[in-house]
């Protein structure tokens, strides 16, 4: 079966590439010590950016092998595009005194909720369009071969509404559906969702590409 890794320490977004992959005849797996490699600073300005440097530093502790890196976040439009690519980091002023980008770490997603909320506070409903972006870049050997990119085209709403999901999910008004991406079990939220749409086009290209290869054998490009 062909392979492909996925540079990820997450096993939630690890079984959700797994489930759609297997119908494609790929097999998805973790980078082999993951956690023990040297994070990836994600300093790029652009999910594009973030994606391709994770896929292609990681790419080369598994040579010959396709990996996937993916980077993901919010971009509401009253906001300028922000939180973007802090999305994970939007409380940082908060709780580290830092701005996002100079942050030691994720803030939790409560406070990146309520600084949403704060930002957000006297942008009526009408204006409170935004989407999800996810963008995933498919490296060998240090070199990417292809990126994909998903959006999903939503409302923030002004409470949250809903319980499943994670980071921004209780705020994402999805008008198809008349619900947040917290009102969805993860196999409805990956129909509609960003890193769904995404996965969808990585695996459209791995049906089409015949220099995605089957087993161990590095691929000839
Ligand atoms: P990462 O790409 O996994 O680093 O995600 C970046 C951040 O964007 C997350 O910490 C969340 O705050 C936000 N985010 C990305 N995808 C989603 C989603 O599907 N639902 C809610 N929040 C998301």
């Amino acid at each position: 079966m062909r392979q492909v890794l996925i540079a990820t320490s997450n096993p939630g977004k690890l079984r959700d590439f797994a489930g759609a992959a297997l119908r494609h005849g790929i097999e998805i797996t973790g980078i082999p010590g993951f956690s023990s490699l040297p994070p990836v600073v994600e300093d790029g300005l652009t999910f594009e950016a973030n994606a391709r440097k994770k896929a292609e530093e990681y790419s080369h502790y598994v040579p010959g092998k396709i990996v996937v890196a993916d980077d993901s976040g919010l971009e509401v439009d009253a906001l300028s595009g922000a939180p973007g690519v802090h999305s994970a980091r939007y409380a940082a002023p908060e709780l580290q005194n830092k701005e996002p980008h100079e942050a030691d770490a994720n803030t939790d997603d409560e406070a990146n909720n309520a600084r949403l909320l704060r930002e957000l506070k006297s942008v009526p409903p009408a204006k409170r369009s935004g989407r999800f972006v996810c963008v995933l870049a498919a490296a060998r050997e240090g070199e990417t071969l292809a990126t994909f990119r998903g959006t999903a085209e939503g409302i923030i709403l002004e409470a949250p509404q809903g319980t499943n999901g994670f980071g921004y999910d209780p705020l994402f008004y999805f008008p198809q559906i008349k619900k947040t991406f917290a009102e969805l079990s993860s196999e409805e939220k990956a129909n509609y969702s960003h890193r769904g749409a995404a996965f969808r086009q990585f695996l459209r290209w791995c049906d089409a590409d015949e220099n995605v290869y089957s087993g161990s054998t590095p691929a000839q490009i």
